[in-house]
């Protein structure tokens, strides 16, 4: 038929993820593939265990890859620890919250639902009512990191909250992991996913997870099956679990789990605290840019995430056409908004590799040029100079 090679572009991802992979991840997942089972394999999985373990800050025994994006991570929390009649509380702020929400019903679960505005956290003091007015209630879920407005919540405050009441918590760490400080233990989370695509500058679809030991039990004492076989964890754990002995369960995606295990050595390398510091240092000149050239932030400062900066369409400029100009002119991809934000905001990545100077000033530099030319009002030629005098402060 004549088909060839199929030849990616060479984009810059400054979008909500997938974002820019460090080449050294890509290299490491060309190497050759072995066995599933093969001896090597299996101490290189012991080993990820534990680099997950620091990425969380945890010593939670369980705590690996899913073999399956953010999504399937998500699931898994959710298939093994919502029963038939649970009630769960889920805190929505954006499409991620809503997605729990069907998670929930998917298990024949009873959603109870704390909203709060796009853009803004999961209100503490929403939760604590919604608790008392539910004191049956079993699980609280939220998303730490909401990808679809870029706002943080306070994951330690809502845990302990739920804690109080006596629920367990899952905690959505999607975009958060690597990014911004996440620290399993000392905030009491239960059960946690995440994703590979974001701040850990992987390829997309693994899912670290994590759960204590209080999730476990639930887990072990179901009444009722886990709905799914694929992320049962009773099963998954043969496979995953501690011990030399090993059992079949799936054929893990090999060279996506060397390039796992490199993301996670990249971060070790760096340290989790220089990563996050690192984020802030690139959020801040990103920042200075944004707001020189007359963009504004839709999330207050006290609340924004460093890897995911939402900010305003400047009137009467056409959203779908300033991105298709970014990747045809520039090869650079940035987001568009999600549900009511739709046509109204981008959102831009700094996620993993991509958090790096070059990648601010390129950004501020193509969209500054492209908006001049469509005479939107801003202040033309100010973004570049306001980040590197942003840089130089810092
Ligand atoms: C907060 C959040 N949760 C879950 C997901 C789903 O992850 P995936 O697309 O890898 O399935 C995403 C993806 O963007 C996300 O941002």
């Amino acid at each position: 038929m004549g088909s060839k090679s199929f030849h990616p572009p060479v984009r810059t991802l400054m979008g909500p993820g997938p974002s820019d992979v460090n080449p050294r991840i890509l290299e490491a997942m060309s190497r050759p593939t072995i066995g599933h089972l093969d001896p090597a394999f299996v101490e290189m999985m012991d080993e990820m265990k534990g680099l997950l373990q620091y990425a969380f800050q945890t010593r939670n025994e369980l705590t690996m890859p899913v073999s399956a994006p953010g999504s399937a991570g998500m699931e898994t929390c959710f298939v093994n620890l919502v029963e038939p009649g649970d009630k769960v509380v889920v805190c929505r702020n954006g499409v991620f919250g809503m997605r729990m929400t069907e998670n929930v019903e998917c298990c024949g679960g009873e959603a109870i639902l704390v909203d709060d505005e796009w853009g803004k956290p999961v209100d503490p003091a929403r939760l604590e009512a919604a608790l008392q007015a539910n004191p049956d209630a079993k699980i609280v879920a939220f998303v730490h990191a909401e990808t679809s407005t870029g706002a943080q919540s306070d994951a330690k405050t809502l845990v302990e909250i739920a804690h109080k009441h006596d629920c367990l918590t899952i905690v959505d760490a999607v975009t958060s992991l690597g990014g911004t400080p996440i620290k399993v233990d000392e905030w009491g989370i239960d059960a946690i996913y995440s994703g590979t695509q974001k701040c850990l500058s992987c390829t997309p679809g693994l899912s670290p997870v994590s759960f204590n030991a209080a999730a476990l039990e639930k887990v072990r004492n179901r009444k009722t099956r886990v709905q799914s076989w694929f992320l049962d964890l009773n099963l998954v754990m043969g496979y995953w679990g501690s011990g030399a002995r090993r059992a079949y369960h799936h054929t893990a995606p090999i060279n996506a789990l060397y390039g796992l295990h490199e993301a996670l050595v990249l971060l070790e390398e760096e340290g989790l605290e220089a990563s996050w510091a690192r984020h802030a240092r690139h959020h801040a000149a990103l920042r200075a840019g944004f707001e020189a050239m007359g963009l504004r932030f839709i999330v207050d400062a006290a609340h924004r995430l460093p890897q995911l900066n939402t900010v305003t369409i400047p009137e009467g400029i056409d959203d779908a056409a300033v991105r298709a100009r970014l990747l045809n002119e520039y090869n650079l991809e940035i987001g568009a908004g999600l549900g009511a934000l739709a046509g109204k905001v981008w959102r831009v990545g700094l996620m993993g590799f991509a958090a790096n100077q070059t990648n601010v000033l390129f950004c501020l530099q193509a969209l500054d040029a492209i908006l001049t030319d469509m005479s939107a009002t801003i202040n033309s030629g100010a973004a570049v100079k306001a980040a590197l005098a942003a840089y130089q402060k810092a």
